[in-house]
């Protein structure tokens, strides 16, 4: 699970990270309030930021500095309701301005092909970090983290060394790093991210922007960490599925999955992992299954509409994988299904499709796309080079 922002930002102050103060809004007026208490602190300056699961709010229009309690108001009367990647903004975050002298960059991540955690730091911040790993990767340390030991101080001064701080700075933001890294192991971490972590002109080191990916194989451990989902983002499209007699459950990726049978949905789920962690780009983002639908055995044009009706409604949903096994319901009769799913939503289908059918019937079945031609639809033969292209699409879309 993805936190938001403001999540992040009181988890990291629980761990005794130092943020700055910040408050959440959902109208114009609640923000307002919000600025009048927490600018006090800050010479009246604060900066209201978009509260969405996506990168790069910035360059969007969804952070803006305000410089009264007026001005946030109108912040955030321009960035609620704005969509930013596919994301609409439901919520913003007035936090306290900082008068920053410099932003430095630093996460903390597991690094799944080196079975360890990996630690990146730069002197260069703020909001460009995925060019400059492409463009200077010599300005982005990398360091291993050995889960065993973590960062303890030795650590954090050879990740600070790598990244070339100068000894003063390095010194203040090595404390930092440790507390961070608290973060990661008390709460079971998968991602830690701090962009910018700033320097201010006073000298202090501060995270001013918190990214956190939450395990949720250790939920377990974490009852608290309950109250951090977006129930408002899942509820809605689970209860339309409840009410159509579908069994259809939210995830947080950005790949929507239809299959039958619940064994071949949650092999459909690994593969399509599996594939999108090939595509991770430079901030550790990948393509992940955005939530699953099983259709059960029958796959008549009726309850594949509604299934694409509930998944295409996903706003995080960027393609779609179709994944049906015919065996009581022949191919012939889900690729009618699909057909007349698409035909029937006509304009409100947009997003792309990749289908792999096998099973009874399978040739006609596949004949049946072909003939239609639609052109969202892409006909895959095998399961793992369909997931290859659903895991593709989805990443080409989410780079748009
Ligand atoms: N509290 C703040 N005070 C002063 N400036 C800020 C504050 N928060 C953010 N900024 C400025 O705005 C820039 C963008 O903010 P932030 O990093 O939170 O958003 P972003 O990088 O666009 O979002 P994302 O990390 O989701 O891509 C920062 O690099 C910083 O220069
Ligand atoms: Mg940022």
């Amino acid at each position: 699970m993805d936190l938001f922002e403001y999540q992040a930002r009181d988890m990291f102050e629980a761990h005794g990270v130092p943020v700055l103060a910040g408050a959440t809004a959902t109208t114009p007026q609640e923000a307002r309030a919000a600025a009048e208490e927490i600018g006090r602190r800050s010479g009246g300056v604060t900066v209201v930021k978009a509260q969405v699961k996506t990168g790069g709010r910035g360059k969007a229009g969804g952070v803006k500095v305000a410089k009264s309690p007026e001005e946030a108001e109108e912040a955030a009367q321009a960035i609620l309701g704005m969509d930013i990647k596919g994301h609409t903004v439901g919520t913003v975050m007035v936090a306290e301005g900082a008068r920053i002298a410099e932003e430095y960059y630093f996460s903390l991540l597991l690094d799944r092909a080196n079975r360890s955690y990996l630690a990146m730091c730069s002197k260069e911040g703020g909001m460009e970090i995925e060019q400059l790993a492409v463009e200077r990767p010599e300005a982005l340390a990398r360091v291993e983290v050995d889960p065993n030991t973590g960062i303890d101080e030795a650590k954090a001064r050879e990740i600070v060394e790598a990244a070339g701080f100068d000894e003063e700075t390095a010194a203040k933001i090595v404390p930092v790093l440790a507390s961070l890294w608290e973060v990661y192991r008390d709460e079971d971490a998968t991602l830690v991210e701090v962009n910018p972590l700033v320097k201010t002109q006073d000298g202090d080191i501060i995270a001013l922007d918190g990214k956190v990916t939450l395990d949720a194989n250790a939920d377990f451990r974490h009852p608290d960490h309950e109250a951090l989902e977006d129930k408002a983002a899942a509820d809605r499209l689970e209860a339309a599925a409840k009410e159509k007699g579908l069994n259809y459950v939210k995830l947080d990726g950005s790949v929507g999955i239809i299959g039958n049978g619940a064994g071949l949905v949650m092999s459909t789920l690994d593969v399509v992992a599996y594939a999108g962690e090939e595509l991770t780009d430079g901030e550790g983002n990948h393509p992940k299954p955005a939530n699953f639908l099983d259709i059960g055995g029958g796959a008549s044009a009726e309850v594949m509409a509604n299934g694409l009706h509930i998944i295409l409604g996903d706003e995080q949903v960027k393609s779609v994988f179709v994944n049906v096994f015919g065996g009581i319901t022949s191919c012939d009769a889900v690729a009618n299904g699909i057909v007349g799913a698409l035909n029937a939503l006509g304009d409100e289908a947009t997003k792309p499709l990749v289908v792999r059918l096998d099973g009874n019937n399978v040739e006609e079945g596949r004949r049946i796309l072909a003939e239609a031609n639609h052109p969202l639809v892409t006909i895959e033969e095998t399961m793992d080079g369909a997931a290859r292209k659903a895991a593709e699409l989805a990443s080409a879309a989410n780079a748009a």
